[in-house]
């Protein structure tokens, strides 16, 4: 399915961190509670969801840009106006793109459950996340979680209900469900059970957030490094607290160079492309290309200053 641009036009989010919290209202055109869905897939859920609901605007978080296009394209067909996509990792983007008790429901259905202790990281439910529904949700509103995976539902509750903001509801086996996913018919068919855990919060717990509104620096070289200098970047990685930064490519463009770099805040990575460009006077900049345009986090910031550094001792 490929989406036309205006698929992605009317409904891609870009937010940037000048705007956060995100003002659903500026979004959306309308004062209406706001739902998010984590993980959307090929968003079949979302569209119905908002179809139900064209009183509640919706916002679905996903990671594979392919994800996006798809659903984007779905919605356009559908002509929903209460959706907007956001690309990106929900375990971070959760907490920085929504204000306190800005949201009225969190859902996430079938998320990857990682069950090797050594992936365990990756998973969306954490103490992190917990914290994160504590501050976001409004209270009394709820986090739903549908899982194929009894084990990930009960470690959930567990984790969940160990955050003092909030309460576990119920956790159910084959609760009805108005909708299914692709996934879910899937795993019906196989003769899997689906357990639903319904969490609200009690009363609200700030959540620190980590985007600064500060703009990214540009940094000038005096000198232009030699190319071998600029080829040797490839494979060096960076690392200070919990920021890591890797160079994944280095390679030639029309005004000097890009640098292929995954950032990393912990576990929320980033890929995204540093420039050189070599100017005419012998001098140098270096600066975050805007394609795709990463979230000007400490691990971003602290990659770009370690390039800097590096090129800098070369001249
Ligand atoms: C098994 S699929 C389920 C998709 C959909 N919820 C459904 O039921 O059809 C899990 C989805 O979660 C997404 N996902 C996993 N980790 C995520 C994260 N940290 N942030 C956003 N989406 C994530 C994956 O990209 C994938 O599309």
């Amino acid at each position: 399915m490929k989406p036309s641009p205006s698929a992605l036009r009317d409904y891609l989010l870009q937010p940037q961190e000048s705007v956060l919290p995100l003002l659903a209202e500026q979004v959306f055109g309308r004062r209406a509670p706001l739902a998010v869905e984590v993980g959307f897939g090929g968003g079949e859920y979302l569209d119905w969801w908002a179809g139900q609901n064209p009183d509640w605007d919706f916002i679905g978080i996903e990671l594979p840009p392919d994800c996006i296009l798809r659903a984007a394209r779905r919605l356009e067909q559908a002509g929903r106006k209460n959706v907007r996509l956001v690309n990106g990792d929900a375990r971070y983007l959760l907490r920085e793109l929504f204000g306190a008790g800005s949201l009225q429901h969190v859902l996430m259905q079938f998320p990857m459950p990682w069950p090797k202790g050594k992936h365990a990281k990756h998973r969306v439910s954490s103490p992190i996340f917990a914290a994160t529904l504590a501050d976001v949700l409004k209270p009394g509103c709820c986090f739903e979680l549908v899982t194929d995976q009894d084990w990930y539902a009960q470690e959930a509750e567990t984790l969940l209900s160990a955050n003092p903001a909030l309460q576990v509801l119920s956790l159910k086996e084959n609760p009805k469900r108005p909708f299914r996913t692709r996934y879910e018919s899937k795993w019906l068919q196989e003769g899997r059970q689906i357990y639903r855990l319904l969490v609200t919060v009690k009363t609200s717990i700030p959540a620190p957030r980590t985007l600064g509104i500060q703009a990214m620096e540009t940094l000038h070289l005096k000198l232009t490094p030699t190319p071998a200098a600029i080829e040797a970047l490839r494979g060096q990685r960076f690392q200070q607290g919990n920021c890591v930064a890797e160079v994944k490519e280095v390679l030639r463009a029309q005004d000097g160079w890009l640098v292929r770099l995954l950032a990393a805040d912990d576990t929320f990575s980033q890929l995204f492309h540093a420039r050189i460009v070599l100017k005419r006077d012998e001098r140098c900049l270096l600066r975050v290309d805007e394609v795709p345009r990463p979230y000007y986090t400490a691990a971003v910031r602290f990659a770009l200053a370690s390039l800097g550094a590096v090129l800098q001792e070369s001249i």
